[in-house]
Formats: structure tokens, sequence, C-alpha cells
């Protein structure tokens, strides 16, 4: 009997440890976003982790690890634990463009996992007030008469402000003197403050201050007009036709994350995506949902390998030094 007894407490002992070993999460999950806290990524990530703490049933730290165009913080993340409790948030210009710029010290696409696509939103080119231009063609005189290269934030070598700038440089026929910072958050404060002349921003970042008219906007770089920010007229309108830029987000887990933990972060995200507040709040920002069909880590992964092979030899050709 005694023996029957033990054998059945031995049991439930190894089925309820593999039960705990097999719970995810039993404590709270870091979400690393790469940029400094107020900006662009940063906003998008606290309204998404807001409602991913409950699906997932414990609290989402958000953390602002800066730097070096990004690829500080990515590295973080590629270095840690693939246990599911530290997380990627990233973008073109730190799953992509970072990739072409610097010597990383780690693969984008081999050590991480990815995990689900999230919102996008075209570019902005936005100026301070004090510019004397009141459209993208006056905006490009002015910029081609100053004796010296006029200064554009970004959030450092390699972000999504960076890039835009430089594609913005190409289609212009300008030069910019880029002024880095830890994320466009910064940067806007300084261009609000007329300490830089332009940024070739994420919408959601500068659409509130458009809207105040505390900056000036000239177009957005997309076919379409944004309907929450329909004055602002595509680059096709305003005499920039074809150049066209979308910043995309997601999701990353370092390489060797089991497979249902990613599927149970990637169920948490998707649904915040689906929740009818946070579209609300992510759409009033300017930022339009990923496809519905494009919402598997699968789909992730294969976008990103395609935006490399987009982006990588145009960013080359740009021969970008990083001090
Ligand atoms: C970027 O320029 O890469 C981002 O907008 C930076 C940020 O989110 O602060």
């Amino acid at each position: 009997m005694r023996r029957t007894v033990l054998a059945f407490f031995v049991a439930l002992s190894a089925f309820c440890g593999n039960a705990f070993a097999d719970k995810f999460p039993t404590h709270p999950i870091t979400i690393v976003v790469p940029f400094s806290a107020g900006g662009p990524s940063d906003a998008m990530m606290r309204i998404l982790a807001e409602r991913m703490k409950t699906t997932l049933g414990e609290t989402i730290l958000v953390e602002n690890t800066t730097g070096a165009g990004g690829s500080i913080g990515v590295g973080r993340v590629v270095h840690s634990p693939p246990d599911g409790y530290t997380v990627g948030f990233g973008h073109l210009g730190t799953h992509v463009a970072n990739g072409a710029i610097y010597k990383l010290g780690y693969d984008l696409v081999n050590d991480l996992e990815p995990v689900v696509l999230l919102p996008s939103n075209p570019m902005v080119i936005v100026s301070k007030n004090a510019v004397p231009a009141k459209s993208l063609p006056e905006l490009l005189a002015w910029l081609k008469s100053q004796p010296q290269p006029a200064t554009a934030g970004t959030a450092g070598a390699g972000s999504g402000s960076h890039v835009a700038g430089l594609a913005f440089e190409a289609a212009g026929g300008i030069t910019l003197q880029y002024v880095p910072y830890r994320g466009t958050g910064p940067a806007l404060n300084d261009l609000v403050a007329g300490q830089i002349d332009v940024i070739v921003d994420q919408l959601s970042n500068s659409i509130n201050q458009v809207r105040a008219g505390t900056i000036r906007a000239y177009a957005v770089t997309d076919s379409k007009r944004v309907e929450q920010a329909a004055d602002i007229p595509t680059t096709d309108e305003a005499g920039l036709p074809g150049f066209h830029m979308t910043l995309w987000s997601g999701l990353w887990v370092p390489k060797g994350t089991p497979r249902d933990i990613v599927t149970q972060l990637n169920a948490a995200a998707v649904d915040a995506l689906n929740d009818p507040a946070v579209r609300k709040q992510l759409e009033n920002l300017g930022l339009q949902m990923p496809p519905a069909d494009k919402l598997t880590p699968q789909a992730l992964g294969a976008w990103q390998q395609a935006e490399i092979a987009k982006w990588w030899p145009i960013i080359k050709a740009a021969n970008v030094k990083v001090d």
C-alpha cells in the first residue's frame, strides 16, 4: 500500500513539475525598445504592452535600451536567454538597415526568431516653423540655398529617420547634416524649439505637433494621404513622385526560444492589435494595422528578409560611415 501511495505522489510531483516547467509566463516579461522614451517606437510599444499583459497574465516591462541607431537594444535581446522573458521591438531601421551599416556582432536573421508584424506608418517631412517655406518645392529650394547643409534630426545612423533622410536626399537632390539622437522623441523636441531644421520622421511621432502648429509638415512618403492627417499631401502630389517609404515594425525574440512560447507571445500581440480601443489609439496616430494574413511569425520573417534584399543595396550604395 505504502509503495502505491509513494508511486502516486512521485507521479503527481513529476506531473506538477512538468506543468510548472511548461507554464509561461510565471514572472514579468521585458520588451526592449531600442530608442528613447517618448518616441514613436516607445509610444506604440507601450500602447500594445498595456493590452498584451491581459492575455499573458503577467506584467510587461518596457525597457528603453538606446544607442547606435537601435543596434545596442537589439544586441541586448540577441544575447538574452531564449526563454520568452526578453522580447525585442524593432523596425525597418533596426532589423534591416543596421545590418548594412554596422558590424553588429550578431545576425539579424539567424540570431533572432520573428514573433509578429506590428503597425506601420509612412514618414512625414517636417521642418521647424522658422523655415520660410510653405510647400515641398519651396522647402527643397530653401535647403539648396543654404550656405551649409541644413540639420536633420535622426535616431542615429541606421534608424528609420536616418534611412528616410538618405532617401529624401537622393529624391530631392539635396544634402543634409544629420544630428543623431537616442530617438526621434528628443529630436522632435529640438525641432519644435528650432534647434534643428528638419526631420523625415515617422508620422505617428510628428502628427500631434503638426496638428498643434508647432512644426510644419510638407508631405507624407506614400501614394495616398493618411486619413488621420488628410491635410498633408503625399510626396506624389507635393512634387517628389515615387519617394515612398513605410516604416513597418515587429517583435522578435532570441534564437532558440521555444515554439510554444513564440506562439503565446504572438497571440498576445494579435489580441492587442484586434482590440478596438488599441486600434483606435494607434490609428489616431496615423498608424496602419498589419494585414490580417500577415500576422504569423513566418510572415514577419519572410517580410524582413525581403526588405533586407530591397534596402541593403540602396543603403550600401549610400556608403554611410558610422564613427
Ligand atoms: C527611428 O527613427 O528609427 C524611430 O522613429 C526612432 C524612435 O522610435 O524613437
